[in-house]
């Protein structure tokens, strides 16, 4: 988006959309921001409630919107399997009805339309890395259906509407993404393991730890979004956003201990149902259509994750409360 807009950002009061709106303010934008804050926070905007540019409604995407704008971002969803398993058939209607809700807004004010989709359209992939061509594995009625068939049929709508209706649409699959102000005990692999080594807690692994993941930093993947927005209009994706470098969970459980000066031991627990063995993003289309990679090395992500987390647990902020040690949820990869 060039020059100065009105950008609507669902789902903008969570982990990357609060460093979405940032970004977008940072660059000249209006920005409003629309959450129903059932996993974001005010508090992941504490920093730009007061900017004169920027905007907080509270609205669930499941009821239709009226609001002018230029652009919107589609980020509106539980994340996390903790949070989007909690009320299933929300997560679906979270993303079918929100798609065509903000699709429908999209079509009327002839904004252009980002997804955010996920990797987890892939499901437990068998071929690797997946390219966007590869069209999955998916289970449609285990407990991460909601998830995967929701995103999935996100995708199809968004392409139904490019289209039937002439829809601008851009649609990224984003693969794990770590940073600051990622919820502290939503099971999510990095988060867990730093606030456990940082509370001295074991780190749990879950099988014998040999299964991949590949991590983004989340100023890498915002770059990602915004070059993918502003791309041409023949782009519609979908486009892998993520960081193919692959590691071990062990290996990050080791780096976590070992950047932490924790004490923590690595305890093992039995795989969960449908949990990919591994997953890495072909980004060869991001590297070509958009001159995008990533360029923070895992080390240097991990560190600045950790001061975020270490600050925190000091000031007994985000949730994580004294009460943490015994809640927190065993990470889910
Ligand atoms: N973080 C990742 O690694 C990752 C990977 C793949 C895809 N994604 C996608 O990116 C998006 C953002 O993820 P995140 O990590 O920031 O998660 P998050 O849970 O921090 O953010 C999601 C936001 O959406 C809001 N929301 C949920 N349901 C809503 C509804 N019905 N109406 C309005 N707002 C609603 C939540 O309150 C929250 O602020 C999601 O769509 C997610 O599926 C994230």
């Amino acid at each position: 988006m060039q020059g100065e807009a009105s950008i609507l950002v669902t789902g903008g009061g969570g982990f990357l959309g609060s460093h979405l709106c940032e970004r977008l303010l940072a660059e000249g934008h209006h920005v409003i921001c629309v959450d129903n804050f059932f996993t974001g926070s005010r508090g992941n905007l504490t920093a730009l409630l007061r900017h004169p540019r920027f905007e907080v409604m509270r609205h669930d995407v499941c009821l239709p919107l009226y609001v002018e704008c230029d652009a919107i971002y589609n980020l509106a969803c539980p994340a996390s399997p903790v949070h989007y398993q909690r009320d299933p058939v929300q997560t679906v209607k979270t993303n079918v009805a929100g798609a065509i809700n903000m699709l429908g807004l999209a079509k009327r004010v002839k904004a252009r339309i980002f997804q955010a989709s996920t990797s987890e359209v892939y499901g437990d992939p068998e071929q690797h890395p997946q390219t966007e061509a590869y069209w999955g594995h998916v289970n449609p009625i285990g407990a991460r259906s909601c998830y995967d068939e929701g995103k999935r049929c996100a995708e199809t709508l968004f392409f139904d509407y490019h289209r039937q209706h002439g829809v601008e649409v851009k649609v990224a699959r984003i693969f794990n993404t770590y940073g600051p102000r990622m919820h502290p005990n939503d099971g999510r692999v990095v988060s867990s393991f730093i606030v456990q080594a940082l509370t001295g807690q074991d780190i749990t692994l879950f099988g014998d730890g040999s299964q991949t993941r590949s991590f983004c930093y989340v100023d890498d993947l915002i770059e990602g979004f915004l070059r993918l927005m502003n791309s041409d209009a023949g782009l519609s994706g979908p486009v892998n956003l993520g960081n193919p470098e692959e590691f071990t969970i062990a290996e990050l459980a080791r780096m976590v201990v070992e950047m932490t000066g924790s004490r923590s031991r690595l305890v093992f627990r039995p795989l969960p149902q449908d949990d990919p063995r591994q997953r890495r993003p072909d980004i060869s289309l991001a590297r070509k259509a958009l001159g995008w990679q990533p360029t923070v090395p895992l080390r240097e992500g991990l560190a600045r994750t950790i001061a975020h987390f270490d600050a925190l647990l000091s000031r007994g902020e985000g949730g994580i409360d004294p009460g943490f040690r015994q809640a927190a949820a065993p990470p889910v990869h």
